[in-house]
This record gives structure tokens, C-alpha cells and sequence, in this order.
């Protein structure tokens, strides 16, 4: 049995993960978990589970009133609570379903804890891509992507990882791949929201329609698998029925292809890549009954130059991609911004951007930090047109 505790437990990656635990029940129990600002979800994930002993909030009245509800639960509240949820739940995994900056130091706690982390939270790997490797290359415990792509590639290179010309990301190409990129300026996040595939959470679905989910995605591939940028492909595949596929140097093609369920590759992760699966080779890739591909371009989605600059730049440039991203996207859920200001404001401050090699953590959470507090100046000042 496994002692699983689960962070972002009351979002689209953490609800799918109790789903999957609970048509396991003999294999997963929940020891702890964390949600956010939705605390309704505390009773409900208690009902279901109603043993556990440990759970993260995110602000200290919420888990005040938790407190008086449930004298027997130990109660923790903010990052520093995601930290302490981990250090005492006692759990052999820890799910990372978190979104954003804030996912990076429990995976770096839970390998440093030498216990199993089912990884989620792709933004962990973007801003702390070179830490989190080197602390799974000192034998400090062990990691399993939840990214659809990623669980894709993993299982091809599993069958077979010599000759490997590319490893290949498939796109849906996001709400806005019917539209030129002129007609990109006036869509509004409500049309953003509107995922053709995929039903998300907010900031992942306004990330796949800018196409920076697939520049994380880039980056999230080169630290899980070690392939440089120019051994990364993606490509259009306009139904989601193709996860990802890995071109061999012979011209064959290995595919991972099943309709879009999340709970496929969360249940291969939590069962750390045993479960059985089938993948499928060709060399036609025209051959493949019931789905489409095109062609990537990358004038019409120039976002995925960003992977371009982390992967061979590395230092913080991940962090400040990912800062700029996250002020940006709430800004324009807030309608502070348009849409097309998400790409120019990251470009704009990946230029400006003196990195440092080889970032501890603090150093990252500086750049995070200083990053953020320029984006929301210039959106503020209106300075970024
Ligand atoms: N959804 C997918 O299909 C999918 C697929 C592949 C990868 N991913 C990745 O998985 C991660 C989660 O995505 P999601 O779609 O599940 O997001 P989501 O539905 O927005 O859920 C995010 C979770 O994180 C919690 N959270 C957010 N900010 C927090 C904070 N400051 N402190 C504590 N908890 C916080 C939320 O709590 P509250 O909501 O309670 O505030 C919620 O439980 C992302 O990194 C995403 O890129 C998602």
C-alpha cells in the first residue's frame, strides 16, 4: 500500500488523481493533502478519506475555522505549510498538482526527502530544471512526469531509447488555432478558455492557447529526457489522440496514442511506469486511422523560442519565462491586458535579463521575485505596448 499525499488536491490534476486512487484503493491511500483557496473540498476529500491526519491550507483564517471543525486533523497553512505537510504526513509519494511558482520548493523538499514525486507541477522543472536534476543524479529520491506529452515519451523510450533521431511533442494547437495572429489581438480570456481538447485549470488552458504550455513542455522534455532543442520536435496533432512520438534515425516513428484522459498517464506515474501499455510504430505517419497532423510553425507560434533560450542558456532565464508568464496570464484574466501583450511582455524581459549560472534556490526565488515586481510596474504604468 501506498502512502500517497497529494498537493492542489481540489484542482483539475488533483481531482483526476483522487479518482484514479480511489478505483485503487487497494494499491493508494491518502495520508495528507493540500488545496488552495476552494476549501469545500477539505469535507468532501474527507468524506472519501476520512483518515487522514494532515492537510495544508492556504491562508491561516481558513485553517483557523478547519481547526474548530476538525480538532483531530493537523492543520498547516501557506507555502511554508506545503513544506510541513510533506515533512510530517509520512507519505511514500507526494502528488505535485500545484500550479505555478509556488510547486518548486515541495518537489525539491520531496527528493531531498528521498521519497517519490509524481510531478504535475511542470513549472517545478522550468525554474528549477538543474536543481531538481541534480538532486535525482545524488540518488535523492525519484520522479514521474503527470504531463500527458511526457508520460508519451516516457513509455516510447522505454521500449526502445537507441537511435533516437528527435523526440517529438505533439500540439493541439490551443483555442486559437483557427486565428492568424493578427486576429490574436482582440480575443478576450473567456475566449481563451475554451480549450479544444482539454478541460483544465485556467492558467495551463490560457498557456496552451499562447502556446507557452508547449515551451514549458520543450523544457520540461530536456530535463526529464536529456535531449538538447534541436532534438525536440512538436507537432500539430489537432486531436489529441497522438500523446507524443519519438522518431528512431531509421525513419521509424514509436507513438503513444489513446483519446485525451488525464487519468491515463497520472495512473502510470503512481504506479511509477508499470502499468501495461501498447505503443505503436510506423513509418507512414498518414497510416495512423482516426487522427490528423500539420505542421508546426513556428512564425505562428514563436512562444516555443523561449524553450530555446532556457535550454541552452540555463541559469534563471527558466525563472523569469516563468514569472513574466504568471503575471502576465492573471493580468489578462483580470482584462488588464490583451492577449498577445503574455509573448511581449516575457520577450521582453528574457532580453533584459542578466542571468546567473547555476541558481540555488534562493537565488531563483530573487529572480522570481524582482521579476514579477517589474511586470506588474510596466503593466501598471502601462509601459508595454
Ligand atoms: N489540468 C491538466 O489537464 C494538466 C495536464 C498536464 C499538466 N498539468 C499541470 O498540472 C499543474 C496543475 O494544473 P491544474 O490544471 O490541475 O490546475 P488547477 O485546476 O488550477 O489546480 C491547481 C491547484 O493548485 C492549488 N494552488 C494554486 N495556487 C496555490 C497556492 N499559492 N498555494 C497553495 N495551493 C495553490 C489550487 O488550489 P485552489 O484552487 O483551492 O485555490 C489547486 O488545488 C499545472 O502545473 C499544470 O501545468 C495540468
Amino acid at each position: 500500500m501506498m502512502k500517497v499525499c497529494l498537493l492542489g488536491a481540489s484542482g483539475s490534476i488533483g481531482g483526476q488523481t483522487i479518482d484514479v486512487m480511489l478505483k485503487n484503493k487497494e494499491d493508494f491511500d491518502l495520508v495528507g493533502f493540500s488545496v488552495g483557496l476552494r476549501t469545500a473540498f477539505v469535507s468532501k476529500i474527507l468524506k472519501k478519506y476520512p483518515n487522514v491526519k494532515h492537510i495544508c491550507v492556504k491562508n491561516k483564517e481558513d485553517m483557523d475555522s478547519l481547526e474548530e471543525k476538525y480538532p483531530e486533523v493537523n492543520f498547516y497553512y501557506g507555502d511554508s505549510g506545503l513544506i510541513s505537510l510533506i515533512e510530517n504526513c509520512n507519505a511514500d509519494m507526494v502528488v505535485n498538482a500545484l500550479v505555478g511558482f509556488v510547486g518548486l520548493a515541495p518537489t525539491i523538499k520531496v527528493l531531498e526527502m528521498n521519497k517519490i514525486c509524481c510531478l504535475a507541477n511542470k513549472e517545478s522543472l522550468v525554474v528549477g530544471g538543474e536543481i531538481i536534476n541534480n538532486l535525482l543524479k545524488q540518488g535523492k529520491g525519484t520522479l514521474y512526469p503527470i504531463d500527458s506529452e511526457h508520460v508519451a515519451l516516457a513509455k516510447c523510450l522505454a521500449v526502445d531509447n537507441k537511435k533516437v533521431d528527435k523526440i517529438i511533442i505533439t500540439a493541439s494547437g490551443g483555442a486559437f488555432r483557427n486565428l492568424t495572429r493578427r486576429q490574436l489581438t482582440h480575443v478576450t480570456p473567456e475566449d481563451a478558455l475554451k480549450h479544444p481538447t482539454w478541460n483544465m485549470g485556467k492558467k495551463i488552458t490560457i498557456d496552451s492557447a499562447s502556446m507557452v504550455n508547449k515551451t514549458f513542455e520543450v523544457i520540461e522534455a530536456h530535463y526529464l529526457f536529456g535531449y538538447s532543442f534541436k532534438n525536440i520536435g512538436i507537432m500539430l496533432n489537432y486531436n489529441s489522440y497522438v500523446h507524443s512520438l519519438v522518431l528512431y534515425r531509421n525513419g521509424e516513428y514509436r507513438l503513444d496514442c489513446g483519446k485525451p484522459d488525464m487519468r491515463v498517464p497520472i495512473k502510470y506515474a503512481l504506479y511509477q511506469g508499470l502499468t501495461p501499455y501498447k505503443t505503436v510504430v510506423t513509418k507512414d505517419l498518414s497510416s495512423i486511422k482516426g487522427t490528423e497532423f500539420g505542421v508546426f510553425d513556428i512564425k505562428r507560434y514563436p512562444a516555443v523560442k523561449f524553450a530555446r533560450t532556457v535550454i541552452k542558456n540555463k541559469g534563471t532565464y527558466g525563472a523569469v519565462l516563468n514569472a513574466a508568464n504568471e503575471v502576465a496570464v492573471n493580468a489578462f484574466l483580470d482584462h488588464k491586458i490583451r492577449f498577445t501583450m503574455i509573448e511581449k511582455i516575457i520577450s521582453l524581459m528574457m532580453k533584459m535579463h542578466q542571468s546567473i549560472s547555476h541558481p540555488t534556490y534562493e537565488d531563483i526565488v530573487k529572480v522570481d521575485r524582482q521579476t514579477r515586481e517589474t511586470v506588474n510596474y510596466l503593466i501598471k504604468e502601462g509601459g508595454i505596448k
